[in-house]
């Protein structure tokens, strides 16, 4: 384990759990409807991928980029989109893909935005979930596991843009950060 990290909070293996139960979840839910699945970069990478090698339907993939000028481990709500969709939302329904769900603040500007782009449902799929964080209201539709109120790295997640490769969910010592 990186010397960095102070303990493993989902392992690889329970990370495949998680991707195996919500892949067989939104395979049910979303028989018989046109699912584009919209990953939030960068940190729905890998969950991503792996997520949707285990939705057995046909489906499309897409993605935005948003910064949520922060600072280091907090976000403000104040949300820019870098790079938005190409495919026209119309006659989908959207599954976002996000690694962490904290404030709710990014998800619901994200959210607010499609709701204007003619699709005809939005889900949200969220691999990890802060509750008592929240302020937005945005209740995710998928969690893979809620996590405590500590910041976490890994499997897509970073800190100043590190960490990211990590295979597991870490939770990133105090003195990283402090
Ligand atoms: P929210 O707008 O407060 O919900 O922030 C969500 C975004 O903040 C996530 O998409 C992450 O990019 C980032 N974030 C929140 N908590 C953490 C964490 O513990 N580790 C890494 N990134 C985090
Ligand atoms: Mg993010």
């Amino acid at each position: 384990m990186l010397s960095d990290i102070e303990k493993v909070l989902v392992s690889e293996d329970e990370l495949r759990e998680i991707n195996a139960r919500l892949g067989k979840q939104i395979t049910e839910d979303f028989k018989d409807k046109k699912l584009l699945v919209l990953g939030i970069l960068k940190g729905c990478v890998f969950f991503m991928t792996d997520l949707v090698r285990n939705i057995n339907l046909p489906l499309s993939i897409d993605f935005m980029a948003v910064s949520s000028y922060g600072s280091g481990t907090e976000s403000t709500g104040r949300v820019k989109i870098i790079k938005d969709i190409d495919i026209d939302l119309s006659g989908y329904d959207v599954l976002i893909v996000e690694d962490i769900l904290d404030s709710g603040r990014t998800l619901k500007y994200v959210s607010d935005i499609l709701k204007t782009r003619g699709a005809i449902s939005i889900k949200i799929a969220t691999l990890l979930d802060k509750p008592e964080r929240r302020v937005a209201p945005i209740t995710p539709d998928y969690v893979g596991c809620d996590v405590p109120d500590e910041f976490v790295v890994g499997y897509g997640l970073d800190y100043n843009q590190e960490y990211r490769n990590l295979p597991y969910i870490g939770q990133l010592k105090r003195s990283v950060y402090e």
